[in-house]
């Protein structure tokens, strides 16, 4: 099985979306990738070079074809994913978030302190995710520092991109005596041990796997320790991420507590950068989103979650209409589904929902907010370019320069969700049909910096 280690070629009809509003189809194109997994040509039938290249890749026996009815896509980018939550994926979604937190959810985590716990789950959940296309995944782990290093390893034996962060979470507060940080001190220390155990892994040299600085949210963390992170985040040069104004709740915390939003709060602790990940972000004024614009920090839209726990539509966009980057997340648990093909589906329709309003006692002029919606396009573009450009990566389509991170979808794999009459639909019908449709059956391979995983 070829492993990435040499120059490798794909002919397939690729189906990526790299402009906003527009999806891109080449039929039998060429995809030429670097032994490091960096695409250096995409050509299609009509260039000049064509047959050439075609030829040449032949020759060197490293050309690969996808079967019929087979297309390349991006791989898909998960921004937000509480891998400890992978065992509470679809219960405990009847509780509103402080009680889902309290009750639910920190007695799950807690239980990492057992490592070998965490390596089973960990191992199962980043299976799933990749099976299902998450070729990139922005993780939350725990406070334990042993799990914590399980999930860095896992990722980067099973080939996946990752971002894995220690949560830090030290406010007496909020965080029961069995499942937060001894001190601010202490979490700042445990977050420095991540990074570098993280970067000092065997065979991560090229940085598949990466550190991130992860303050679970303010209302869980102390000012020492969000100050303290701040610091670190500019001395390590890492990614930050923690959830910003996600419901009533708990966008009222912060201001109730610092006299500002989440935001202003994260800017002023030094937590707003260019790496930056917002997860949510549901309550965010316009204020907000200028200081978001002007930092280059991104959102982490996770429209299956909203709905169960954030008491809003995200209004994705008038922000990226606004400039703000945005990429799509599952937030397991926070949603039942750990598919971004489904994430993508259900920021659509929230979008709709959001545009024409839902209480039929209104009239139909005052429902909604006209001009929120987006479409399966907008969707798959969030999904792969948008989460590539909030984490400052080059991926989620073919270009040149972009690394190839790909799925090969199968619209006729038995028991997918996929269904193409070759007489009724064109490309970009099954293109539509994919994103509304595909399920892990459709799903026949997957490559991460051109490694078949
Ligand atoms: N806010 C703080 N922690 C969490 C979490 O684990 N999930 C969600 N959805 N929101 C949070
Ligand atoms: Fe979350």
């Amino acid at each position: 099985m070829p492993d990435g280690a040499t120059a490798r070629a794909w002919r397939a009809t690729i189906m990526h979306t790299p402009r906003r509003g527009a999806v891109d189809i080449v039929e039998d194109a060429l995809v030429e990738v670097d032994a490091g997994g960096t695409i250096v040509a995409v050509t299609a039938p009509a260039a000049a070079d064509y047959a050439g290249r075609m030829a040449a890749a032949q020759v060197a026996g490293t050309l690969e074809r996808l079967g019929p009815h087979q297309y390349l896509l991006p791989g898909l980018v998960d921004l937000h994913i509480h891998a400890p939550q992978w065992p509470q994926l679809g219960k405990a979604l009847h509780l509103p978030l402080d009680r889902w937190l309290t009750e639910r959810t920190f007695p799950l985590e807690a239980r990492y302190r057992d490592a070998e716990f965490a390596r089973r789950i960990y191992g199962s959940m980043v299976d799933t995710l990749v099976a299902g296309g998450t070729t990139t995944a922005v993780y939350f782990g725990t406070i334990h520092r042993d799990a914590n290093r399980v999930l860095a390893e896992i990722c980067l034996e099973k080939g996946q991109r990752a971002f894995v962060g220690k949560v830090a979470m030290d406010d007496p507060a909020l965080c029961p005596p069995d499942y937060r940080d001894a001190s601010a001190h202490a979490a700042i220390a445990e977050t420095e041990d991540l990074i570098h155990h993280i970067r000092g892994l065997a065979g991560n040299a090229a940085g598949l796997v990466r550190p991130i600085v992860t303050p679970r949210f303010i209302p869980a963390c102390t000012d020492a320790l969000l100050e303290g992170l701040g610091d670190l985040a500019r001395r390590c040069g890492c990614h930050v991420q923690t959830h910003c104004s996600e419901s009533d709740w708990a966008h009222r915390a912060v201001i109730d507590r610092l006299g500002k939003t989440d935001t202003r709060a994260l800017a002023d602790f030094g937590l707003m950068t260019r790496h930056t990940v917002l997860a949510h972000g549901n309550f965010i004024g316009d204020e907000d989103a200028a200081t978001l614009r002007a930092a280059g920090s991104g959102i982490a839209h996770c429209p299956l979650s909203n709905v169960y726990f954030a008491n809003a539509v995200l209004p994705v966009r008038r922000l990226v209409e606004g400039g703000v980057h945005v990429g799509v997340g599952t937030d397991i648990s926070g949603g039942p589904s750990a598919s971004i093909f489904d994430a993508c589906r259900t920021a659509v329709a929230a979008s709709i929902v959001l545009d024409e309003g839902s209480d039929p006692a209104k009239v139909a002029a005052s429902r909604g907010r006209p001009g929120s919606r987006i479409d399966f396009r907008d969707a798959f573009h969030l999904a792969t370019v948008g989460g590539g450009e909030v984490l400052d990566l080059k991926i989620g389509k073919f270009a040149p320069g972009y690394r190839f991170d790909a799925i090969a979808v199968d619209t006729m794999a038995a028991g997918g969700g996929v269904h193409v009459f070759d007489d009724v639909d064109d490309l970009e019908d099954v293109f539509q049909k994919i994103v509304y449709g595909a399920t892990t059956a459709n799903i026949k391979a997957v490559w991460v910096d051109g490694r078949r995983l």
